[in-house]
């Protein structure tokens, strides 16, 4: 076995009870007193430099190895969702409403574990492990409030490692794909006034349903028909209000939702004709069209060399065979605010076990993992770290 392989199996029930003292506890976005208050003693008692309250609820650790050399940065993520969890598991949620729904406690128990490895290893360390445990994945930019107070400095990294557990392959089996794996995306609202009126004389108004219905159709064409066929893009209509009553046409409607992509060209262009169609729309039926469209998270682009390693990391720890290329999601990961500045691999450990029903999608009330694949993503982020660093 792959030394580092075993290296994360000798942490194997370590890990498993740390993920489940976390996923009994689980914590929302921006809240991750307890979570970070365990990550940032762990830390401290291995030696680790660390700084608390990094983006609010953040930790970031520090190991300086016994020699110079690279600082490789290693991402875990914290927080919780506002789901009522249905497991019936042992070690489920013990506050309503709220649980680890998409495996960031097992991202954070690997983290530890991580943090344990390296420790241990330090006098063998040429460069720098800087290891940050992230408030605020979900919609909430934590990794932005990261580096605003400063996560990328003292020391700034060279390399940018992290990774997701993935329910949508089966644990033993990893992704380590180049270029884009995940979107861009930008959420938009767009609000349609027109002339309210008696449900009985529209010719007195200007209906805003009507308008917003064609605009709804005519969004459509961005995808079909102005985006490059070569390139990815999703628009999303996610939400549409307007009107309380049968007979009465209200003033206006609102729409939200969301655009993603992957290149910058595609991107653009799906922003202009939006904010066109919308605005060109409520004009043909003499409405008017206020757009607002907020950029939320880059897209996340692998480097190629960064990659390449974590591939070859993958590779030493399973085997070639259960190594693939190719994932890619137009779901959205704020980690991509760190690969902006920083080369970087973020992939994906497949986690689900068919057999033992371990197979409902992330942010689903029932959404559990196989245990097994944080030993396997501890041992191929500890092995591609020590790539740069052992
Ligand atoms: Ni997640």
């Amino acid at each position: 076995m792959n030394e580092f392989y075993a290296a994360a199996e000798a942490q194997r029930e370590r890990l498993i009870a740390w993920r489940r003292d976390f996923h009994r506890h689980p914590e929302l976005a921006y809240q991750e007193e307890r979570t970070a208050g365990i990550v940032a003693a762990h830390l401290e008692r291995l030696g680790y430099r660390i700084r608390r309250g990094v983006g609010k609820t953040g930790v970031v650790g520090v190991l300086e190895g016994s020699r110079s050399g690279p600082v490789v940065m290693v991402r875990f993520d914290m927080d919780a969702l506002p789901i009522q969890e249905e497991t019936g598991a042992e070690y489920a949620s013990t506050v309503p409403g709220r649980m680890h729904a998409c495996g960031h406690d097992g991202h954070v128990a690997m983290g530890m574990g991580m943090a344990e490895l390296f420790a241990r290893w330090r006098d063998r360390m040429s460069g720098t492990l800087k290891l940050i445990f992230q408030p605020a994945e979900e919609g909430g930019n934590g990794a932005e409030a990261m580096i605003r107070d400063g996560a990328l400095d003292d020391p700034r990294p060279d390399i940018f490692l992290a990774a997701h557990l993935w329910n949508d392959r089966p644990v033993g089996s990893v992704d380590v794909t180049p270029g884009p794996v995940m979107a861009a995306a930008e959420k938009w609202t767009c609000v349609i006034r027109g002339l309210g009126g008696h449900g009985a004389l529209p010719h007195q108004t200007v209906d805003p349903i009507v308008t917003a219905a064609h605009a709804v159709v005519a969004l459509q064409t961005i995808v079909s028909r102005n985006v490059s066929p070569l390139e990815t893009a999703v628009v999303t209509v996610g939400a549409i209000h307007g009107g309380d009553a049968f007979n009465v046409i209200p003033a206006q409607v609102e729409l939200l939702g969301t655009i993603r992509t992957y290149e910058p060209s595609a991107r653009d262009t799906a922003i202009r004709r939006l904010r066109d169609i919308l605005q060109g729309v409520a004009a043909t039926f003499g409405a008017q069209a206020e757009v607002d469209i907020a950029p939320l998270t880059p897209a996340v682009i692998n480097d190629y060399q960064v990659t390449s390693a974590v591939r070859r990391a993958a590779e030493a720890v399973l085997g070639p065979e259960r190594v693939t290329s190719g994932e890619r999601t137009m779901g959205s990961e704020d980690a991509a605010f760190f690969m902006r500045q920083v080369p970087g691999c973020y992939f994906f450990v497949g986690a689900a076990n068919p057999a033992r029903g371990l197979v409902a999608p992330h942010h689903n009330p029932r959404f559990d993992f196989d245990e097994e694949a944080m030993v396997i993503g501890l041992a191929i982020l500890a092995q591609a770290a020590a790539f740069y660093l052992l």
